[in-house]
């Protein structure tokens, strides 16, 4: 059972400025709703009891969304509204799974795992990255059940145009072992179109075993300044450790661009 999830909130999100000059990137509406709470509905589906938000000083505001309660308390009192009183219930069952660490200096995904090593219990855990909404089929629940067949680690995956591969980690991939899933060899961050092995993306949703944290307390900066997850996981590959693509069915919405952001309302405005 994956019973711990943990989402890394501390980005900047330069990609979504001026918007997030003064605002959270995660709890902009989408059709609506926070963009995070799509995330944390995924994780409450997928069995998930617990998920640690790692944020940091200047996106306290998170903090604050789940802990509003004199402003709820007051207005329920005055207004009666019922719509109100459902959605303080709403915010209050998801503060009982919470738990918030810091990253307060942005070092990378990595770093930001590192941050919740105390916390963790069982042998695997999930990560989801906000900024990668799939809607349609719960991925991580679909992840869950690929982690139970192989008893292994495992990752989203998604063909991409090769022209992008930059942007993305790209997999090595080693053999298919059903319809959705192949084991790998390997995993590149962000490389370079003549580099890439392959046209596979990781996108943001991991099973990571506990192990990872040995790996990422070694790991040095890469010549940005951040600890990557990509490279921790090469290296536990490396050490034989079983990871496995999985070839998620649902609809892939990137809302950490401008125009994903957009994209995003649209797509899930029609469901
Ligand atoms: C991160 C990961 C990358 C992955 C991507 C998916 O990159 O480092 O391997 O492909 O998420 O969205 P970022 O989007 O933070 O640049």
């Amino acid at each position: 059972m994956i019973k711990q999830a943990i989402i890394p909130l501390a980005g900047l999100g330069t990609r979504l400025l001026p918007l997030t000059s003064v605002f959270a990137k995660e709890l902009l509406p989408i059709n609506g709703k926070p963009g995070l709470e799509y995330i944390i509905n995924e994780c409450i589906d997928a069995g998930v009891k617990q998920i640690i938000f790692i944020i940091s000083k200047r996106k306290i505001m998170i903090k604050k969304y789940f802990y509003n309660d004199k402003f709820y308390k007051d207005l329920i009192k005055k207004k009666k509204d019922p719509r109100i009183k459902k959605e303080y219930q709403k915010i209050l069952k998801y503060r009982k799974m919470i738990k918030f660490v810091y990253q307060n200096k942005p070092k990378g995904t990595g770093d930001a795992v590192l941050k919740t090593k105390k916390y963790i219990k069982d042998k695997y855990f999930l990560m989801l990255l906000p900024d990668d909404l799939i809607i349609k089929k719960n991925c991580s629940k679909s992840m869950i059940q690929s982690h139970k067949k192989f008893k292994s680690s495992v990752m989203a995956s998604m063909s991409v145009n090769k022209k992008t591969v930059s942007r993305w980690g790209i997999y090595k991939l080693n053999k298919k072992l059903n319809i959705t899933d192949y084991s790998i060899k390997g995993v590149i961050e962000k490389p370079k179109i003549e580099k890439a092995p392959s046209n596979k993306a990781v996108i943001g949703r991991y099973i990571l075993p506990k192990k990872i944290f040995s790996k990422l307390k070694n790991l040095k900066p890469d010549k940005n300044g951040e600890i990557q997850i990509t490279d921790a996981i090469q290296l536990l590959i490396n050490d034989k450790e079983k990871f496995i693509a999985h070839n998620f069915t649902g609809k892939y919405l990137d809302c950490g661009t401008m125009d994903g952001y957009i994209n995003s309302s649209k797509e899930i405005a029609k469901l």
